[in-house]
């Protein structure tokens, strides 16, 4: 949602603080704030990019050592400048940035309207950092036991970072189910959503947990405690994250530096978990946990968007290979419908940010029914991946184009290791099939390549369409995820209305919709259904629909009757899903680039949805 770094040390905190919000951007970009503390507060915010920002700041005086900065995804509120973060407390003593939403703000914002405070922003955020200032005014609090106590009264998530002018030297900050990671360097500290603006300074961080509070101190260093006052041992760790996996790399758009990525981040995903040549495949969460799996009624994924994608695949694959019933559940649905959950269903969450707020509130309900609880996760340290009881990180690399590419690729492939390592155990598949598998799963990132080679064709076909204003994805079998996830990069980055179905169900009412301005893009991969296919492209083009279908290289018969066709490289059904998806990518990329659209960061969407 929103993104939030914050400096304390010897050096100048603004180029540190705007540096780390162009890196945090991703997360949220309607308006950012800045505040510096040398003395008094210098703050300054606006609407817009963080480029808007420094325009705003200029050459104004902004020099201090100690500074919060903020990115915002508005929650409450519109994205106007009064809106943007850091807020003033009333006697503007304190000042605060905040990720999440507080969801009793209208009742804690009433009980001080009545104690006489008056506020200048329509957030959640400033009714917030007024209660704070309440209660330390009235118990005279230093200025951590004073957002201890808040803590106690809000309901909601939030991460949040504040200082107190009176006490110059420390910045305090807190969370609950909001990502807070603090860096620990030389004489300095700081403090951010994720670990992206503090890289290039150190790699030792501490990643706060849900109610903890954090105190930076120059002359003390860092306390953490609990929202219960006990005083918690941080546990240092060593961050592996490098500087280029969070650059551009020479690519225009950090989406299509990751769509290229790809041959390499699915590689990570199977290094030292597969051998194709020696025939082993040994997935560590699974392996340590078979018999949960193997005895399990049921698997239940839960995610949202694209991770969803990856789950309905998921449901495809482990049912056809591992026969073992598999659900598939949007979690922002799961999570207030009362499921019916049992100590022998294995609850398995994917996410790429692994901070997903209805993804882990979905966990939460499902581990207080007993399941088992595994985590397919990108973000390694993330909510998710702490709160399961197993799980196998994606090993993507950070992602930073919002539409999801490579954590999409990843989590696929981790859900056929997956299904393979079920369906291996519990003797379900052939010797020969399963060592075949692993043949054709080491060739998907070669594969992946050759899908590539054909960018620039796709790049002047999606010149004839990018003016439509629908699109539909028809897949059958697994390509109908696929067709689902075509259809929301499509809509997500240009903002066409795109929508995937299972291809013989067009027939049962988008078939209405189908005339010579509506492009069908058919993912025609499947062999085994190669007629039906035939079948529902030769309906659409009795409708003088605009057919574009992905083939296998090598297939005359379809690229006879559609208009467009995207070949693949010949591959088993089982990893088609992996390969079709490129081309859908691309096309997305390219039509919302026509269109003059802002693909790394498309209007009102936030890459880690941290709020309901
Ligand atoms: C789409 C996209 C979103 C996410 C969804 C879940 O391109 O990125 O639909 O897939 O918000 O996010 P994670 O995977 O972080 O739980």
């Amino acid at each position: 949602m929103c993104g939030i770094v914050g400096y304390l040390g010897k050096k100048q905190a603004y180029p540190i603080l705007i540096k780390g919000l162009k890196r945090l951007e991703y997360r949220g970009y309607d308006s950012s704030g800045v505040a510096i503390m040398n003395g008094s507060v210098k703050l300054f915010k606006k609407k817009g990019k963080v480029k808007e920002l420094e325009n705003f700041v200029g050459n104004s005086d902004i020099s201090g050592t100690i500074g919060i900065g903020h990115t915002r995804w508005a929650t409450h509120g519109e994205p106007e400048d009064n809106n943007a973060h850091p807020h003033y407390s009333g006697n503007k003593r304190l000042v605060m940035i905040h990720n999440g939403i507080i969801e009793n703000y209208a009742s804690i914002k009433s009980a001080l309207i009545e104690l006489g405070h008056t506020f200048e922003s329509d957030t959640d955020t400033e009714v917030f950092v007024h209660l704070i200032e309440e209660i330390q005014e009235k118990e005279n609090l230093s200025i951590e036991e004073a957002v201890r106590k808040a803590l106690k009264q809000v309901v909601g998530a939030y991460a949040i970072v504040v200082i107190d002018r009176l006490e110059p030297n420390k910045l305090v900050a807190a969370r609950k189910s909001s990502p807070l990671v603090v860096g620990i360097g030389e004489g300095e500290f700081f403090i951010a959503s994720d670990a992206t603006p503090i890289i290039d300074s150190t790699n030792k961080v501490v990643y706060l947990d849900d109610e903890q509070i954090a105190v930076l101190n120059l002359e003390e260093g860092l306390k953490i405690m609990d929202i219960q006052k006990t005083i918690v041992t941080p546990t240092v760790k060593e961050l592996s994250l490098r500087l280029e996996e969070i650059e551009k790399g020479g690519y225009e758009h950090f989406m299509l530096k990751e769509i290229h990525d790809q041959p390499r981040t699915i590689k990570e995903s199977m290094r030292g978990r597969m051998n194709e040549d020696e025939g082993w495949l040994k997935l560590g969460g699974f392996e340590d946990h078979k018999d949960k799996f193997l005895n399990a009624d049921r698997i239940i994924f839960v995610a949202c968007g694209t991770s969803w994608h990856a789950a309905l695949i998921a449901e495809y694959t482990i049912e056809k290979l591992a026969r073992i019933p598999v659900e598939v559940e949007y979690a922002s649905e799961f999570r207030y419908r009362d499921p019916i959950i049992t100590e022998r269903d294995v609850v398995i969450a994917i996410s790429q940010s692994g901070e997903t707020a209805d993804t882990l509130a979905a966990l939460e309900i499902a581990r207080e029914k007993g399941a088992f609880l595994f985590g397919i996760v990108n973000t390694v340290g993330s909510s998710i991946s702490r709160f399961t009881d197993a799980g196998a990180y994606i090993h993507a690399g950070p992602e930073i184009g919002v539409a999801s590419t490579k954590a999409f690729t990843g989590q696929v492939t981790l859900v056929t290791l997956l299904a393979l390592s079920m369906a291996k155990a519990n003797g379900n598949i052939t010797e020969d099939y399963f060592k075949s598998s692993l043949v054709e799963l080491a060739s998907v990132p070669g594969k992946i390549s050759e899908a590539l080679k054909y960018e620039e064709y796709i790049e002047d076909l999606s010149k004839n369409i990018n003016q439509v204003n629908n699109a539909l994805y028809l897949g059958r079998g697994a390509n109908f995820p696929v067709a689902l996830e075509g259809a929301l990069k499509l809509k997500e980055i240009s903002y066409i209305h795109a929508e995937g179905y299972p291809a013989a169900e067009m027939k049962h009412g988008p078939i209405a919709l189908i005339d010579e301005n509506m492009p069908i893009i058919v993912i025609a991969t499947n062999r085994s259904a190669k007629e039906k296919i035939i079948s529902n492209i030769q309906e659409v083009k009795a409708r003088k629909g605009i057919v574009i279908a992905i083939v296998p290289e090598n297939e005359p018969e379809i690229a006879e009757i559609a208009d467009y066709t995207i070949p693949i490289p010949v591959c088993d059904e089982l990893v088609a899903p992996l390969i079709s998806t490129i081309p859908l990518q691309l096309l997305s990329y390219y039509i919302a680039i026509q269109r003059g659209c802002n693909v790394d960061q498309p209007r009102n969407l936030a890459k880690s949805v941290t709020v309901e």
